[in-house]
């Protein structure tokens, strides 16, 4: 083992730049060299490799993004490709596999979400050696009991519900912020329950709006004028569908949520007579520089990586299972998504704290 590859896959979020600088860091010591691979899968297409030095990665514990750069649109196995003129897409895995050797990579730690991950699990299925790190502020990936970037998108979430409070009880008003997390509900139930929400929607639990304006209005009987309502992007009326933003075909998850929001703020100013506000927290949840929690996090799975990288397991993904980092198939984490189970310990102390979840 000499040479080690990384790649940041999919959406960014808060602590890529951590685990970067915790692989080139920890491989230093071993004497290992990295190559950090641009903008994700399609630099692996195209072969766009760069070195990376402790100088590097100087400084970068704090910065949000990534320093190589990313794409949730470059899949080497459906890669869209010019054919006589023609764009389609190719298998272009073969081209990646040539490329890693000429560079000379032994292995590759992949940091992504559940997309990257399914394309790195088919590189592994093709004998390649790889190892997935796992990141995303959805927190859906199965098999670890944390990604990172989670955190702080819902440090992120709360600062705004704070925020939102005081223009909610001033103006006597119902406030709907709608956060992301795509088909889960984890960002929506943490950042409400840490913002003090009445009201938390999330994908896992269709809603009835009749409870939502009841709650509302009890409230209000009660002499709390305001509400705040937190939704997650992927929620959806109860016998509803959840509301699709844009469709993107060819990406790995075609699907663009957003703007149940503002379906729900209408319902309840029409049907309910609720003067009601919506925020869309969008990408500000992804952008900006990781908590501690998501720094310590991001530097124990860069190391643990570099560790598996050596220990030679491979078709792995580092995962936090308790206090440990422990090493898990890669099948196991792309098998499903990770959602809110109804069971889900939070879920019931949000339930205890009176908080409306919408059934
Ligand atoms: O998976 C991370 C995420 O931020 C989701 O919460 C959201 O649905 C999606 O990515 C947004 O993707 P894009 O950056 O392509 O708009």
């Amino acid at each position: 083992m000499h040479k080690l590859a990384v790649l940041t896959g999919g959406g960014d979020c808060p602590g890529l730049n951590a685990v970067i600088r915790a692989v080139v860091r920890s491989a230093n010591q071993y004497g290992l060299e990295v190559l950090g691979i641009k903008d994700g899968f399609h630099g692996a297409v195209e072969g766009e490799f760069i070195p990376l030095s402790l100088a590097d990665v100087s400084g970068i514990l704090p910065r949000g993004g990534t320093i190589l750069g990313t794409t949730n649109r470059d899949n080497p196995f459906e890669y869209a490709s010019d054919v006589n003129g023609i764009r389609q897409p190719l298998d272009r895995s073969e081209d990646v596999l040539r490329n890693f050797e000429k560079a000379g990579i032994d292995a590759l730690l992949a940091i992504g979400g559940d997309g990257s991950l399914n394309i790195s699990l088919k590189f592994a299925a093709k004998g390649f050696p790889v190892i997935g790190i796992p990141k995303t502020i959805d927190n859906d990936l199965m098999a670890t009991d944390q990604t990172f970037g989670f955190q702080t998108a819902v440090d992120t979430a709360q600062e705004a519900l704070d925020r939102l409070h005081t223009t909610a009880e001033s103006h006597h008003r119902v406030m709907v912020l709608e956060v992301m997390g795509r088909y889960a509900g984890w960002i929506a139930l943490y950042a409400g329950v840490a913002g003090g929400a009445d009201v938390i929607l999330i994908p896992e639990i269709p809603y009835n709006i009749g409870r939502v304006a009841y709650s509302v209005q009890r409230r209000a009987k009660q002499g709390k004028k305001f509400s705040i309502i937190v939704v997650a992007e992927g929620a959806k009326p109860l016998g509803g569908e959840m509301v699709v933003d844009r469709l993107f075909p060819g990406r790995s998850d075609p699907v663009k949520l957003g703007g149940i929001g503002a379906k729900l703020g209408g319902d309840l100013e029409q049907h309910f007579g609720l003067e009601t506000r919506v925020t869309v927290l969008g990408h500000l949840q992804r952008g900006g520089s990781p908590n501690s929690y998501d720094r310590v996090l991001a530097s124990r799975y860069g190391t643990a990586a570099v560790d598996a990288a050596l220990e030679g397991k491979f078709g792995i993904m580092v995962a936090l299972q308790g206090r440990d980092i422990v090493q898990v198939p890669l099948q196991q984490a792309v098998d499903q998504l990770k959602l809110v189970p109804l069971t889900d310990p939070l879920l019931i102390t949000a339930r205890a704290l009176g908080i409306e979840m919408g059934d």
